[in-house]
């Protein structure tokens, strides 16, 4: 794509992916996503993150046609040293050959090991606190670890009052728009919130502590550029981005419960349908997800928001069906807090499964809602019976706890 003027010689000249639909390896992008990178141009040119490496040339030509010809940079920076964002950093460093190229402490750790030929570039380290003049414009950097690398950083130019965010407030999303106010903002806020639910939640004691560093700074912030999706244009769009992302970071329940489950011959998958009617009759709504049918992304990107997450396998081999292992391994990661959880599933002769499931739950902090329900091959009246009551139950558990 063409640049795009952000501000007064200040252009997005990153790379549209609209291909993407693995983000990363483990998380669904069905809307593709971007690489946003940005030049400033001033006395010194400055090119401020870059782009996937297989997105390389159409970095290079929005480079080309923001400098007015050849690419040219005298100063790089280095937000973030993922590899969707800095996988092309060798490539850019020995093409453009920029006088200085700036990372956080932790950037330059992971710069060293990433990049083993990195050895003489003329790397400058900016712990939080430091900034460089580039002309008339200043650039002030402010680290955000563990949002969501130990690297990451924002870098911040007071005089346009603009923020490069790195993937903080970022969404998978592409487009020909490059503003927030531009696309359908249901859609942005979902996406936002997926993007936050499979990457950037087990961080968010630290969403937390570094949004209330970010206010201690007031810094005077009108537009606020993620390395992924739709910037952030104005006052009101960017308190938007900011509020929202506490919001996340605070992981409130909302009346709602996730039931995950694997089925062999569809016992697990019936007892699921009446768990479900029980949480209906409690005023519960409810997402219904077989493992076969829904990526761990997609149930992680519902269980996020989810008062109660309820878990249902067969037994298999002594143990539980695998995809539902996947899910459960995946959840585990991302850490989510303040849930319901609860387990039911079928057998044939052992029926370890929801003893199994239910030490995966409670592994995770999850408030146990017993009995859990299990049945020896078909479910009957009564395990129907069982299920429904322990939907009831758990729906009354929510109801408890949002009225906490
Ligand atoms: Fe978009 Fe952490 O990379």
């Amino acid at each position: 794509m063409k640049p795009v003027e952000i501000k007064k010689d200040i252009f997005w000249v990153g790379a549209v992916d609209w291909n993407s639909r693995d983000f990363h390896g483990y998380s669904l992008s069905p809307r593709g996503t971007t690489y946003n990178a940005f030049l400033v141009r001033d006395e010194k040119t400055v090119l401020i993150d870059t782009v996937k490496s297989d997105h390389l040339p159409e970095l290079l030509c929005a480079l080309a046609q923001a400098c007015g010809g050849e690419p040219k940079i005298d100063y790089l920076v280095v937000n973030h040293l993922e590899p969707d964002h800095a996988g092309c950093l060798d490539c850019i460093v020995e093409r453009l050959k920029p006088e200085k190229i700036f990372v956080s402490p932790m950037g330059e750790k992971a710069l060293r090991s990433y990049f083993h030929n990195s050895k003489d570039w003329p790397v400058e380290v900016v712990p939080t606190g430091s900034s460089i003049s580039i002309g008339k414009r200043t650039i002030q950097f402010i680290e955000t670890r563990m949002l969501h690398w130990p690297d990451n950083m924002v870098s911040y130019i007071p005089e346009d009052k603009i923020a490069f965010c790195s993937d903080a407030f970022g969404q998978n999303w592409a487009s020909t728009e490059r503003f927030a106010d531009e696309v359908d903002r249901g859609i942005l806020t979902r996406l936002m919130a997926d993007y936050y639910a499979n990457i950037v939640l087990p961080y968010s004691p630290m969403v937390l502590k570094t949004l209330d560093a970010l206010a201690a700074l007031k810094l005077d912030i009108d537009m606020l550029c993620p390395d992924h999706g739709l910037i952030w244009r104005g006052y009101d769009d960017v308190a938007f981005a900011l509020g929202s992302y506490r919001e996340l970071a605070l992981q409130k329940p909302a009346n709602k419960a996730v039931i995950v489950f694997d089925t062999m011959w569809h016992s697990t998958e019936k007892m699921a349908l009446a768990i479900c009617d029980g949480l209906v009759s409690e005023g519960v709504s409810v997402r219904i997800m077989s493992v076969k049918h829904n990526h761990h992304s997609a149930v992680m990107s519902e269980v996020f928001d989810a008062a109660a997450v309820i878990v249902g396998s067969p037994t298999h081999n002594n143990g539980i069906l695998p995809l539902v292992a996947d899910v459960l391994t995946y959840m585990k990661g991302l850490r989510p807090q303040n849930k319901i959880g609860a387990c039911f599933g079928s057998f044939g002769w052992s029926g370890e499964c929801v003893k199994i499931l239910a030490e995966h739950l409670a592994g995770m902090g999850m408030e146990m809602i017993e009995p859990s329900v299990k049945v020896k091959n078909r479910p009957d009246h009564e395990t129907f019976q069982a299920c429904f009551e322990l939907g009831q139950k758990i729906g009354a558990a929510i109801k408890a706890r949002l009225a906490a």
